[in-house]
């Protein structure tokens, strides 16, 4: 069942039933200012941090389901509806929302008026714009209103749901005109406060919810609104909020439209005021002015589409498979996007209170995102890799704000380290930019303490060499990838983190994840120090790897697959020995995609058990059999009841390692297979099964131990955005940038015969076509590079040759 439709020409999902089975939700805004917009008008808004500047409230684990938000609602009689149909829920005539890259659009309708209501966060400005346009579609001539209402979180979000006590007393506001001013703790330590506005002369206007809900009432049924007469209350203390009353006379067909503008200001310390307690609105002012009428709006979103519409056409693709097309044209850039600027801490599944940016997880959205903004994914890997300690482990997450490691969680996830060596080769090939490697970057934020960037990636690179366990595999430390295999923990008492509890290494517990990870990321960190000349280095770190390929295929495989780790006692872990968690995803996938076993059939007996022992109908399981019990050695993986998160659900993650390993095996119609089967586009038609929206991934799957086997959760924030993108475009489409040159090796199914293909790279335009006549599912057998046969499978790189056509048969 469906709830909605994908609109590929204007890049939209289209929702046609605002009760979806859980909140579909969009991003608006992609550089400082965020909008979280659910399909009924969910959501809040909230500047660089979710945690310390959020300006609008939201209320997690809400009943009704996503009530609070960026609301408006039209008073017309004595109805009250809401053209995003929360919160009222008065049932509407007609009912749209349009999901588009960086803005969302409601249009609905009501007793024969209708509501057009576009949201966006312009590029380079830090607020949220919202246009509203009301039209009277009956013979009679309306006397409608219009009430916008947001609820200001008191900026620290964990603060603002906890410290009622002083709270309560703090909340400050200011009006002038139309223009609802937050101004809570700008009396002391802050220069900044939101602007509420709107571009016409208001009726009335409320700033204290109490006096806006009435006693007792929630967001569906607001006194003000229902009595149709604004207090006009300040607040003090309490609940600041924002509602303006706009009177709206409509004759037949006529309609007007209003601007609205919800913004984070910020100003110099030292000109903070105008006069005594009363704040600094000059630079509210002048925004106000940008926006102050709909052809300013307009022109802003056309701003908007343009900035995607140049982003997009890096990499476009033409397949003969409408659903692979907008995954891989639209939905999976999109989505890497939106990661890469909120890693795991903002979405509804991620409070935007707990996690900050995650140093694995920051590393790896790189991948999808570098070929977008590579100057942006510089800065990351700067940020990123000044929170790295001197020895080379790394804090485990850093907050976006501060840009400062996060010291609650710590350091020791071992294989924290190595993503970096990841994140930055991927950038390097990306951008040929090798200055980065001379950047000078400081260990722990202490700029004493900077060395060069290529410094910081030895000692990722020597962290994981110098912390082998006694099977010569590296030790896991807190855990790996696996954030839940926490061998060294032990944790008997509730409610003690699983993250943090026990020591942050032990001496025996390794792991063959990081082993495999080792192998692939220690050839980048080989390859990047020839480029540097460094080839006694460079000699070093492949016989490093050589060693680890040999530890793997003496005590890292399993007789049918890869065994995961070694616990603390030194008992294997994921092994058919083992009663539950015989064998686990990562190290299959990992461990072939970085070429371990392919000379030895170990890989291809790995696919083999995975696809006999892990795969379902909804993808591929982390493990099996799933743990029954609780296993004080194994930690959170055996919390989860069977079927969920890593405890044997499908955790999508890693569906593309084994789909991406697939390739290396030359198996096309595998690999596809399982790509499919986890992409949401191919999953739509099941939407009641799966549940979260349509156009992203989710985080997870229930697999099938779970009593909903296909129901996914966690959408959104999760690397299987950019590693799903980092699959289709570079192992199945197989395009791939490389120091010398672009790569185009495609492994597709043999259903795609004729594949199209525009990469931008380099400061020049692929126009790649591939005659897939033969029904291959791989290998190039002939490369034509601008009318000359080349060998192999690159484009070398011609001095100022701007423009390559490729024409490729398999
Ligand atoms: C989840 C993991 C997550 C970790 C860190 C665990 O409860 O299962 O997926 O990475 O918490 O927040
Ligand atoms: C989610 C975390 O964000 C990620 O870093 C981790 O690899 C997975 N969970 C698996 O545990």
């Amino acid at each position: 069942m469906k709830f909605g439709y994908f609109d590929d020409a204007r890049k939209e999902y289209v929702i046609t039933s605002p009760k979806t089975p859980l909140p579909w939700i969009n991003y608006l805004g992609c550089e400082s200012f965020f909008r979280l917009i659910s399909n009924t008008g969910g959501g809040y808004a909230f500047y660089k941090d979710a945690k310390l500047l959020r300006l609008t409230r939201y209320r997690y684990n809400n009943v009704p389901s996503d009530d609070g938000g960026h609301y408006y609602y039209i008073k017309d009689g004595d109805t009250v509806w809401n053209p995003g149909w929360q919160p009222t829920q008065t049932a509407l005539d007609s009912y749209e929302c349009h999901h588009g890259l960086g803005y969302s659009i409601f249009k609905s309708s009501k007793n024969g008026v209708a509501a057009e209501v576009t949201t966006f966060v312009p590029i380079g400005k830090n607020c949220e714009v919202t246009s509203v346009t009301l039209t009277n579609n009956t013979a009679a001539s309306k006397d409608l209103q219009l009430f916008s209402y947001v609820e200001f979180c008191l900026w620290n979000a964990m603060d603002d749901m906890t410290n009622f006590q002083r709270n309560f007393s703090t909340g400050e506001v200011e009006v002038k005109g139309s223009a609802i001013y937050h101004k809570t703790e700008y009396r002391e330590r802050r220069n900044h406060y939101a602007l509420f506005a709107v571009n016409a002369p208001v009726a009335g206007f409320d700033t204290d919810r109490d006096s806006f809900l009435g006693a007792y009432n929630g967001y569906r049924n607001p006194e003000v609104v229902f009595s149709g007469a604004s207090k006009n209350s300040m607040a003090s203390g309490w609940a600041p909020i924002g509602s303006h009353n706009l009177k709206v006379s409509l004759a037949p067909g006529e309609s007007k439209n209003f601007i609205f503008i919800l913004a984070y200001i910020e100003n110099p310390r030292d000109d903070k005021w105008e006069s005594r307690g009363v704040i600094n609105k000059k630079p509210a002012e002048a925004l106000m002015q940008e926006f102050a009428t709909k052809a300013q709006f307009d022109a802003s979103l056309a701003e908007l589409s343009a900035y995607w519409n140049n982003l997009l056409s890096t990499f476009t693709v033409k397949t003969g498979d409408e659903k692979l097309d907008r995954m891989v044209n639209i939905w999976h850039q999109y989505q890497c996007m939106v990661t890469f600027n909120m890693s795991r801490s903002a979405s509804y599944y991620e409070s935007g209170i707990g996690r900050g940016m995650g140093f694995r997880d920051s590393c790896q959205d790189l991948f999808g995102f570098v070929h977008l903004i590579p100057d942006r994914a510089r800065q990351r890997i700067i940020d990123i890799a000044s929170t790295q300690f001197e020895d080379g482990s790394a804090y485990h997450q850093y907050q976006p704000l501060t840009k400062k490691g996060n010291s609650d969680i710590g350091s020791g996830f071992n294989d924290d380290p190595l993503w970096l060596i990841a994140g930055t080769a991927a950038y390097i090939k990306e951008s040929h930019d090798f200055s980065i490697l001379d950047e000078i970057v400081p260990f722990d934020n202490d700029e004493s303490k900077a060395q060069t960037l290529m410094e910081h990636l030895r000692r990722s690179f020597n962290y994981t060499r110098t912390h082998l366990g006694p099977h010569k595999l590296p030790l896991i430390g807190r855990a790996d990838w696996n954030d839940c295999l926490n061998l060294n923990c032990f944790s008997e008492e509730p409610g003690e983190s699983f993250q943090t509890f026990g020591p942050s290494e032990g001496p025996v517990a390794e792991s063959v994840f990081i082993a495999g990870m080792f192998v692939k990321y220690g050839r980048e960190y080989a390859v990047l120090c020839r480029k540097k000349g460094l080839n006694d280095e460079a000699d070093a770190a492949e016989a490093a790897v050589n060693d680890m390929i040999q530890a793997i295929y003496k005590d890292g495989w399993d007789g049918e697959w890869f065994l995961r780790a070694y616990d603390a006692f030194g008992e294997k872990v994921g092994s058919h020995e083992c009663e539950d968690g015989q064998i686990f995803i990562e190290p299959q996938g990992f461990c072939v995609l970085a070429g371990v076993g392919l000379e030895n059939g170990y890989a291809q007996k790995a696919m083999d058990s995975v696809e006999a022992k892990l795969e379902t109908k909804y993808g591929v399981m982390i493990l099996q059999p799933a743990y029954k019990d609780y296993h004080l050695n194994l930690g959170e993986v055996s919390s989860y009841p069977p079927g969920y998160k890593e405890n044997a659900g499908i955790f999508c993650h890693n569906n593309p390692w084994v789909s991406i390993a697939e390739t290396c095996l030359g198996h096309g119609n595998r690999a596809f297979s399982l790509y499919k089967k986890i992409c949401p586009a191919y999953v739509e038609e099941i939407s009641e099964i799966h549940r979260t929206e349509p156009y992203v991934y989710s985080q997870m799957v229930a697999g099938r131990d779970a009593k909903n086997h296909g129901e996914a959760k966690n959408s959104w924030l999760t690397g299987t955005a950019a590693w799903t993108f980092v699959n289709a475009s570079q192992h199945i489409i197989g395009v791939r940038p490389d120091y010398d040159g672009l790569v185009i090796d495609p492994c597709i199914p043999d259903t795609i015969t004729d594949l199209t293909i525009t990469r931008k790279f380099s400061g020049a335009v692929y126009n790649i076509h591939v005659d897939n006549s033969a029904k291959s599912q791989y290998g190039v057998k002939k490369m034509i590079v601008n009318g000359k046969e080349v060998s192999g499978c690159t484009v070398p790189f011609e001095e100022g040759v701007t423009e390559y056509n490729v024409e490729i048969t398999m």
